[in-house]
């Protein structure tokens, strides 16, 4: 079983691009890139943001999609493998097992979020966002978050759907799932966008995202940028080294990383043009942080003539969203313990197991613990369970991995490997590429650490 030509692949060249880009598009998309553009401004982030995802997250995600290719196994046994080849003294598997780990904690954060869109489906079936007020909307969060009880059957649930999926081999779990999910996505989201355009101030939306805010150009806000733009394509954790190892050898390589960047980019831009006319068609805040899409935005939906079934649209998009997101989290774990002999399914319910102990840390501070902050000795004050995964995955784990996955590409594979593994015509596009992976990557993240740590 260890024998890495048994790994399976993906069957073409479009199911790779649907599946990867699957992992790719989920909460950070809709969820997390609304409230940061909102937060910041608008255009002018917008406008940084799309130079992080080009000049920094996309180059890493497609050297993690290569370390992949030439690994073929899971992320750790294929940097263990590639590391041995190289001749590196250094131990490069650490550096994804910390990634590995870390998916199965973001996992528990995840499913609880995706658990409430879930609730929310639940109640737009019932009826429950007809004519709501911002008090009805207010209500309605705070029932959810009344006790810990229902957003852990919620993101048990959540958990239990990631668990089954990627039980089953990989072309009938995580390929059959990115085929079905990611085309009804798309369905929703352009209907979605076209309703929102109709009704709502689509103007103001465009002119929002577009226009040129007076943004001040702190570290600050390059630091949010770079940080959502690793988020948003799942980079440094393993999770897309994963299915760099599934992809099929046909698969052209340059190509297909721009079409899955462009689906993740279009995705987050058309989810932000919709929610955003809603949101200034109905004069709600832009600004309202985490809680624009469960607090705000339903806000709008209740206003809207047929709001219960634009309400249950977008919350199933959500889900739909997370789910193709949340197999990618839990699939390198299950392919690692498969190749120790375990069976799928006995490792896909152990991971989301553990992962579900993260969802009551979640669920608890969000309920109960608010005001426990366990790490307040050590700095850390103000923040719960919640916010220190989240902190410490998106801030720490994804960034660390992007750096050391960069200079594996960049220095340690060696110059002619990687440029066997990427059969592309243009030499160009390459020697460009393999310099940002080479200096601009591992420059740019060092200097955004070293300022951190200086604040
Ligand atoms: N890319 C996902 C999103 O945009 O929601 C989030 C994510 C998935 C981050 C998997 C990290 C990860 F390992
Ligand atoms: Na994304």
């Amino acid at each position: 079983m260890s024998n890495p030509n048994s790994l399976p692949k993906f069957s073409s060249r479009l199911a790779f691009i649907l599946v990867t880009a699957g992992a790719a598009v989920g909460l950070g998309n809709v969820w997390s890139f609304t409230y940061v553009a909102g937060k910041n401004g608008g255009g002018g982030f917008v406008l940084i943001y799309l130079l992080a995802l080009a000049l920094v997250a996309a180059p890493v995600f497609m050297a993690e999609l290569l370390l992949g290719r030439l690994g073929k196994a899971s992320p750790p046994t294929s940097l263990r493998s590639l590391q041995k080849q190289s001749g590196s003294r250094l131990p490069w598997a650490p550096a994804v097992w910390l990634g590995v780990v870390s998916q199965i904690v973001i996992l528990g954060y995840y499913s609880v979020i995706a658990g409430q869109a879930m609730h929310y489906i639940f109640v737009s079936l019932t009826g429950g966002f007809s004519a709501v007020s911002a008090e009805d909307v207010a209500a309605l969060d705070s029932s959810f978050k009344a006790g810990p009880l229902l957003p852990l059957v919620w993101s048990g649930l959540f958990c239990a759907a990631t668990a089954l999926i990627v039980s089953a081999d990989v072309r009938s779990g995580l390929e059959r799932a990115g085929k079905l999910l990611m085309p009804a996505l798309f369905i929703m989201l352009i209907g979605l966008v076209i309703y929102a355009a109709l009704v709502g101030d689509f103007a103001a939306a465009t002119n929002f995202m577009f226009g040129f805010s007076d943004i001040t150009l702190t570290p600050r806000v390059v630091m949010e940028a770079v940080g959502q733009a690793f988020f948003t394509l799942s980079v440094g954790v393993g999770g897309i080294m994963m299915y760099g190892a599934y992809m099929g050898d046909n698969v052209r390589l340059p190509r297909a990383v721009l079409w899955i960047v462009a689906m993740d980019l279009l995705v987050a831009i058309v989810a932000g043009l919709a929610v955003f006319s809603f949101v200034f068609g109905f004069d709600v805040e832009p600004a309202a942080g985490p809680g624009l899409v469960f607090l705000t935005l339903p806000i709008a939906f209740g206003q809207l003539p047929a709001g219960s079934i634009v309400a249950c649209i977008f919350f199933t998009l959500l889900v739909f969203a997370a789910i193709t997101s949340a197999i990618s989290m839990i699939a390198p774990a299950v392919q690692r313990m498969e190749e120790s002999g375990i069976a799928r399914y006995k490792s896909a319910w152990l991971v989301v197991s553990i992962a579900f102990f993260f969802s009551f840390l979640t669920a608890m501070s969000l309920t109960d613990w608010q005001h426990v902050f366990p790490l307040a000795a050590l700095g850390f004050d103000g923040m719960t369970w919640f916010d220190l995964m989240r902190e410490f995955t998106n801030n720490i784990v994804l960034p660390v991995g992007a750096f050391a996955f960069a200079l594996m590409v960049g220095w340690g594979v060696g110059r002619d490997r990687v440029r066997a593994a990427l059969p592309m015509e243009d030499t160009i596009f390459f020697a460009l590429w393999f310099q940002v992976v080479r200096y601009l990557v591992p420059v740019a993240i060092a200097a955004l650490f070293v300022y951190s740590l200086g604040l």
